[in-house]
């Protein structure tokens, strides 16, 4: 028998934490969802009667947060007070790879993880069931089962307040820039566990609208390893288009013709094939470091290096591409202007987690390049903290450096080169005879995502190199 859900609360209001609950709270009316949060800015901009100032941009978002915040759904830094009202508890916090001590640079950080269980298990009444949103590495559940079981142990409980715990796992596979969308179409629900009641609980809700064939019970291992196992196999499309995407550059084979052709067949599919400037975002490389930490663990070292691979030649294509610019512009951009367009990992997000942007850049500053980056929704601030460099005040000339432009045709204006790295709309229908017009010739157009007519580029008088081509 399931047991009836009528408050939620999240632990995380980040990139999974903010929107799944909305389109919970969008889907089920009928309970109240509380977003806690111990960043305190955060909470501040999920409440800021401006919804542009949400701090997550997401196609569909604000709607959702105009509809229901205040009513069913609520931002708050009280963690204590929502902990204790909860009947279920999701834990959306973030998971980054560790920077310092044993496993440092592969294993996942449970720090956070660590610390949400500890206050559920100090502020939690009643039954409450646990549910694990993080991506984690296997056997996580059985930690946080621990951390719940020795607190109360502890404890010198009275029986009118005697706690419960049920922990699932129920990972998310929203992609960024799609999320809303995402959650409410999703391929598949995933919930792993071994207590048949919590996991009705939990199925109920999402049958609010999901249907239920696509709502995927299982034990709590496999739930945990399926998510990273995904991630893995995701990325790894990336990596072989990308390593294709070289070999089409040395052939004379174009990379588009190719994805088309080995797309068409289902057994490939066409989805994710699209070559780039590597994969981004702030899972793919984390959650691969750990599945390769994890073989390591279980003395699988050959599956560990096949895993490893796909990251090297993520690493390998970033490098590539700004080794290629340095070329073309005569192995030398000290000093010349490089107009960027797009610092997100993807189009439609302002997250810039481990973008190519800023691997890219930071090569090409080294190099003493003068960037003028663009993006439609990142802010400068966020880029001078990614790249750990102040942008400088002049916009002529200075070394090694970067400044933040309000417009595509302020990056063009004077450059030598302009490298599109972030596939944004607004990239894909550019007006060339104007652009052409306000560089400075020899000019080159680097496309790293494939995106714009490079003939209309050219007739304007641009040189042009796209991946792949
Ligand atoms: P995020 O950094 O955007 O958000 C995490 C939030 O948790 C932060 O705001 C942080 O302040 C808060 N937090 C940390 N410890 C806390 C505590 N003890 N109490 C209260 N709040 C606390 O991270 P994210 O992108 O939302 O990712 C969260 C998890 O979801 C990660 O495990 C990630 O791998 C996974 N995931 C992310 C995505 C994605 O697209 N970003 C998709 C699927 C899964
Ligand atoms: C990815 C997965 O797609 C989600 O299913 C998963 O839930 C999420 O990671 C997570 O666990 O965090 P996300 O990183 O948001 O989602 O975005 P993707 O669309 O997967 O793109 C990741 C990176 O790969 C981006 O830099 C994107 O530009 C790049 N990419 C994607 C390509 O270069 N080519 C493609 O064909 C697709």
């Amino acid at each position: 028998m399931s047991h009836k859900i009528k408050t939620i609360c999240c632990i995380g209001a980040g990139y999974v934490g903010g929107p799944t609950m909305a389109v919970i709270a969008k889907k089920c009316p009928h309970i109240q969802v509380m977003v806690v949060d111990i960043n305190h800015e955060r909470i501040s901009r999920w409440n800021d009667h401006n919804l542009c100032n949400l701090p997550i941009y997401e196609p569909g978002l604000k709607e959702i947060i105009e509809k229901c915040r205040g009513k069913n759904l609520h931002f708050s830094t009280d963690i204590e007070s929502n902990i204790a009202a909860a009947d279920m508890i999701f834990i959306s916090v973030n998971t980054p790879t560790k920077v310092k001590g044993l496993g440092a640079g592969h294993a996942i950080d449970l720090k956070w993880i660590d610390a949400s269980a500890r206050q559920i298990a100090k502020y939690a009444k009643g039954y409450t069931i646990i549910v694990e949103k993080s991506t984690l590495p296997v056997k996580t559940a059985e930690t946080i089962k621990q951390i719940l079981e020795s607190s109360h142990q502890n404890m010198v409980i009275k029986e009118e307040s005697k706690k419960a715990f049920s922990v699932l796992s129920n990972p998310e596979f929203l992609a960024e820039g799609s999320a809303i969308n995402d959650l409410e179409n999703p391929d598949r629900v995933l919930i792993g566990g071994n207590d048949n009641n919590a996991i009705a609980s939990l199925t109920e809700i999402y049958s609010n609208w999901v249907n239920r064939e696509k709502i995927i019970t299982t034990d709590l291992w496999s739930s945990e390893l399926s998510k990273l196992i995904a991630n893995a196999f995701l990325a790894q499309r990336i990596s072989s288009i990308n390593s294709i995407s070289a070999l089409c550059e040395s052939t004379g084979a174009d990379i588009n013709n190719v994805a088309l052709a080995i797309g068409s067949d289902k057994r490939i599919g066409k989805y994710f094939l699209q070559s780039g400037p590597g994969f981004g975002g702030s899972c793919f490389r984390k959650d691969i470091l750990n599945l390769v930490y994890i073989c390591k663990h279980y003395g699988l070292k050959e599956v560990a290096a096949y895993w490893q691979q796909v990251i090297d030649i993520n690493n390998w294509q970033q490098k590539r591409i700004s080794n290629i610019i340095i070329e073309k512009l005569f192995g030398t951009i000290s000093g010349k202007k490089i107009g960027i367009l797009g610092f997100s990992f993807k189009a439609n997000t302002n997250d810039t987690r481990d973008s190519p942007s800023i691997h890219i850049c930071k090569e090409l500053i080294e190099e003493g390049g003068c960037l003028a980056i663009y993006d439609p929704k990142v802010i400068p601030e966020q880029i001078e903290i990614d790249l750990s460099i102040k942008q400088t005040k002049s916009k002529k000339d200075s070394e090694g450096s970067w400044y933040f432009s309000r417009s595509v045709l302020d990056s063009a204006k004077d450059a030598d080169a302009l490298l599109i790295i972030t596939e944004w709309d607004e990239f894909k229908k550019l007006n060339w005879e104007e652009i052409s017009n306000a560089m400075r010739p020899p000019s080159w157009l680097f496309d790293t995502r494939g995106i714009t007519n490079i003939y209309e580029a050219r007739k304007n008088g641009i040189n042009t190199w796209r991946v792949g081509n």
